[in-house]
């Protein structure tokens, strides 16, 4: 599964260690940066190609990385196609695929532990959507509002 990641300077550590964790585990990663360390960066000048990566299927999931990722949910879900949820829990991060599938998952840098962070991105990269009538009915309304 290819993976893209991207995060700003709140989420910038954060990120780099979950690269060396899903590379670990044999994910193809593909990063949007920030490639270094800039206190000045703005979250969704790193956070906006992520999501339309997402969104154009080049790749099939995003893990996207802001101080809080409050900012990084709001903008990723501007782009129409992305599905992103702000997770600070394990439960959400499964079920999100689950029943809505969400397919961008948004830490908080300065929320979130990296080990706790881990388990939050390999429940969300490991979850598949059910497929589920009920579901998919729900979806579908998502997708009409953003037709509109
Ligand atoms: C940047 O300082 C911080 O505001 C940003 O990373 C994020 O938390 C926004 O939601």
């Amino acid at each position: 599964m290819k993976i893209g990641i991207a995060a700003d300077h709140g989420g910038f550590e954060l990120k780099e260690s979950l690269h060396t964790f899903l590379t670990g585990l044999g994910y193809e990663v593909v990063d949007f940066g920030a490639h270094q360390l800039d206190k000045l960066d703005d979250y969704p000048d790193l956070i906006i190609p992520l999501a339309q990566a997402v969104a154009s299927r080049e790749v099939e999931r995003g893990v996207a990385v802001c101080g809080s990722g409050v900012g990084a949910a709001i903008v990723a879900n501007k782009i129409p196609g992305v599905r992103a949820c702000l997770i600070n829990d394990h439960f959400s991060a499964h079920q999100g695929v689950e029943d809505d599938d969400m397919n961008l998952i948004c830490l908080g840098g300065r929320i979130t532990g990296n080990r706790v962070a881990e388990e939050f991105v390999q429940a969300f990269l490991e979850a598949q959507f059910s497929g589920a009538e009920r579901h998919k009915r729900r979806l579908q309304k998502v997708i009409e509002l953003e037709k509109k």
